[in-house]
This record gives C-alpha cells, structure tokens and sequence, in this order.
C-alpha cells in the first residue's frame, strides 16, 4: 500500500505575495499541479493534499483531481504538525507514505522512483532525498555518519557557524514507513528558534534512516521567495528550449523566448528574439515566428510568417502571413494562403482561402469567403450596444477603403463596396454598393484668393 502526501499549508511569507505560495505558477503551470505531476506514475491508493492557509482557492485549483483527499492543518505549525495532521486520515494504513513538499517542484518522476526503491530494498524506515549544494542557505543540513547513515537533520536558522558550512542539504522528499512514523509523531517537539514542529526531526527519531543523494541540486531546488521561483522559471525554460532545439528548432535569441510543456514545432521553424508561447501550442513546419509575437493556446500550419503580433486561440492554415502588429483573438480561424496586414484586429471570424485584410481594420463576428479583399479600414460593426451581430461575406468580394458594414448584414459574392460607404442593408452578390455622399467641387473657390486680396 502507497500513500502520497503533499504539504501545501503553509502561508509562503517569503514570497511577499497574497496568492498562496504553490499556485504560482512556472512556465503556466502552478508548482502544487508540477509536484502532482511529478507523481503521476506512482499509483498510490491514497493521495493526500495538506492544506490550510487560503485552503479553499487550493481546493478550487485542483477540483477537477476527484483522487484527492484534502486535510485541512489550521493553525499551521511546521512541516511536522502538518504531517501530524494525517494521524486520523491514515489510522490503521499500513505501507509506506511519500511526503512532499509542494515548493519543489522540478524534480524528475525517476528519481520519487529510485527513493522508493531504495526504500523497500533497504528495508528502511525512512529515507529522503538530499544533494550536495554549493549554496545551501535556507535549507535543512543532512548530517551523516562516516557509513553514510543519517543522524539528523538541522534547519539552516537552528545550525551554528560551523554546521551551516555541511553542503549537503534535505531536499523535502521523503518516503516513510506509516506505521512508524505515526507511532513518534505524536513525540515531535518544537524546541528551535522558529518555534515550530518539523517533520525533520523525525529521521534523527527513526533508526533506520537513509538518504539517496541527487547529483543535480536543480532538480530539487525549493521555492520559498520571488527570486527562487524566477530561478526555477529558467531552468524549465533552458530545459524546454534545449528540448526543441535538439529536435531542430531554431532559437535566434534562446534567453529572450518563453514556452511551455504544451507546446509543440514541427521542422525547419525560427523563433525570432522575444516571442512567447502559453498555453498548448501546435506550430508546423517552415515557419518564421517573431520577433516580439505572443501565440497562447493556437495552432498554426506550414510555410506561416509571424511578426510582432499577439494571438489567442486562434486557428491557422498554411503559407499566411500575419503581421507586423496584427492581434487575433479567440475562435479565429484563417485558412491558407491569407494575408493578414498591419493594425488588423479580428475576432471569432473564419476567414477562408486567399483572403487579403491587409492594413487597419476590425473584423468581429464575421464568416469571409475565398480571395475577398478587404480594403484598408474596413470596420465590421457588430455591436449595437447589447448584443453581437455577424457580418457575412461572399466569395471575392471587395471592400474599398474607409468602409463600415453594419451587422447583422449579409455581403455577397463578386460584390464591389465603395470606399467610404457606411452599409446597412444586405447587398446580393455581383452589385456595387455605395452609400457615400455625393462629392460638391466649387471651382475657383479658394480661401486664400478670397481673403489675402
Ligand atoms: C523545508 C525543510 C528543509 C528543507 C526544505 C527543502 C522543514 C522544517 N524544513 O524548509 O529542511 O531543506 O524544506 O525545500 O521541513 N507547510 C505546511 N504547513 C506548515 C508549514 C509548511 O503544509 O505548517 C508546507 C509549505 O506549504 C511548503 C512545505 O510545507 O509547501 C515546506 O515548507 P517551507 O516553509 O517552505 O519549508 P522550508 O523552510 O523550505
Ligand atoms: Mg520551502
């Protein structure tokens, strides 16, 4: 029998911030669902959440994880009175418990692996993962004897000069044998300078206590202030980066480009200086992305050129060009061979093949055909103050500059509008419309004549 826990009580304090310390996230994802992740292979036939300070916007992060089991720890008074929480939850569970802190989060599901394995090959009664840090302020030391057995563990602000001088630190990952654990639970004091229960006292409690040492510190790093989570942020980031650009993908300007596990490059993509991608993202191949583009959550084809533009959920085709400073909202869809130009903003507007919206304009809530060419400024005016209308458009269709259709309204095929025009009613396909005033020249009327003489 396994059992999970995983310690998200505690107020993060040093994270200066009103937002609970493990919903913030890294590369998109919040370091309490990275540590879950982290698990995902174990199986464990309980998973247990501590929680406590700002219990319920935990709670509500992980609804959709109906494993759960949520043990609230109120008030909370160390790592080990939040362990203490789980007397009653596991009364008469017999097998092992892994604890985890829920501010480590880049460690690698192998290594929980190689912890439990040395575990039940040893036969331990506790063993928990340490490395060597070439900078271990802030973090518990491991003390050792010369066979490598643990004696204890002192927390950084409980060592003297000489003890902050050991590398070797507690990473927060431990696996127990419950039965043994529950039993000297109860017996943890909180006699050290923060006044609180640790569950590192524990392992100085329990005879056969053992360590398995990771070699890359990275791995275990703990998130306790804004400048340890920035760190972590880049080290998932090089991962990623790394990640793609071993698979192909070129980084003209690595350090200054974001991306997240969900994102997907097909082959022969560059990514310019100071482009983004959140979210699930699906790029295909031959495609020139950047500089300065946001993409979150879209799926792009082949042979598509991107250029300082911002796009949400947005679908598109193959052999586009978008930008410079274009924004495409959510559920846009652009087929292949369009061409969307600068200043052009559309929304939850399908736009199919071979269609030019080439400088400033607005297109909402709009279904355009093939080749129709949308003149500079052409507005889709589909608000009336309440409600959302669309905005139809046939098959090669052009719009002249400086035109306003007001929805709902219906343009058909092959049909001309007039730069200038404000249309309000349907114009059937093949017509011209127009509905600017007519022009007034008065020859010879010119102001400076009239008054300078
Ligand atoms: C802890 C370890 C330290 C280790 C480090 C690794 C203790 C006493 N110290 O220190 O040896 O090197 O992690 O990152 O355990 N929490 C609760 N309830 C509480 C207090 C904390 O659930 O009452 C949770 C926090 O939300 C957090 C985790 O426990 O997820 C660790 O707490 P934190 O205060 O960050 O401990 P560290 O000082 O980092
Ligand atoms: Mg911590």
């Amino acid at each position: 029998m396994l059992a999970i826990a995983i310690l998200a009580a505690g107020k993060g304090t040093r994270m200066k911030s009103d937002f609970p310390k493990v919903l913030h996230p890294l590369s998109g994802k919040s370091l309490i669902k990275r540590v879950i992740t982290n698990c995902n292979n174990l199986n464990p036939d309980r998973y247990l959440i501590i929680i406590g300070h700002q219990s319920e916007l935990i709670k509500q992060h992980l609804k959709d994880q109906k494993e759960l089991e949520f043990i609230l720890q109120q008030p909370q008074k160390g790592t080990g009175h939040a362990v203490q929480q789980l007397l009653e939850a596991l009364k008469g569970f017999k097998g092992e418990l892994i604890v985890l802190n829920g501010d480590v989060p880049l460690l690698r599901t192998e290594t929980i692996d190689q912890l439990l394995n040395k575990h039940r090959s040893r036969h331990a009664d506790v063993t928990f993962l340490t490395t060597k840090s070439p900078t271990p302020k802030g973090y518990g030391r491991v003390f050792t004897d010369k066979k490598d057995k643990v004696k204890g563990i002192i927390e950084d602000c409980d060592c003297n000069e000489k003890q902050k001088l050991n590398q070797l630190v507690n990473a927060g990952i431990y696996c127990f044998d419950w039965p043994k654990l529950a039993e000297i639970l109860p017996k943890l004091q909180s006699k050290n300078i923060q006044k609180e229960i640790y569950i590192t006292d524990t392992v100085a409690m329990l005879p056969n206590a053992l360590h398995l040492k990771v070699d890359n510190p990275d791995e275990v790093r703990g998130v306790n202030d804004q400048i340890q989570l920035a760190e972590c942020e880049s080290i998932i980031q090089t991962r990623l980066r790394n990640y793609w650009m071993n698979k192909g993908v070129t980084f003209v300007d690595p350090p200054s480009c974001t991306l997240t596990e969900e994102c997907h490059f097909g082959t022969e993509v560059i990514v310019e200086p100071q482009t983004h991608f959140r979210g699930q993202c699906q790029i295909g191949n031959n495609c020139l992305i950047g500089p300065g583009v946001l993409i979150s959550n879209s799926i792009i084809g082949s042979n598509v050129k991107i250029v300082h533009s911002v796009m949400t959920d947005v679908k598109v085709g193959n052999n586009v060009d978008i930008g410079p400073f274009a924004h495409l909202r959510p559920q846009t869809d652009i087929a292949d061979q369009c061409k969307i130009g600068n200043f052009v903003e559309i929304k939850k507007s399908r736009i199919d093949q071979g269609t030019k919206i080439n400088h400033l304009s607005y297109i909402g809530d709009a279904k355009l055909g093939s080749k129709v060419n949308i003149g500079a400024g052409t507005i889709t005016a589909n608000f009336d103050g309440k409600n959302k209308h669309q905005t139809l458009i046939g098959n090669s269709t052009k719009t002249g500059a400086n035109s306003v259709l007001v929805a709902p309204i219906s343009i058909g095929s092959e049909v001309t509008i007039g730069a200038g025009s404000t249309i309000t009613k349907d114009v059937p396909s093949g017509a011209l419309g127009l509905s600017r005033a007519k022009q007034i020249t008065k020859e010879g009327w010119s102001q400076i004549k009239k008054y300078s003489s």
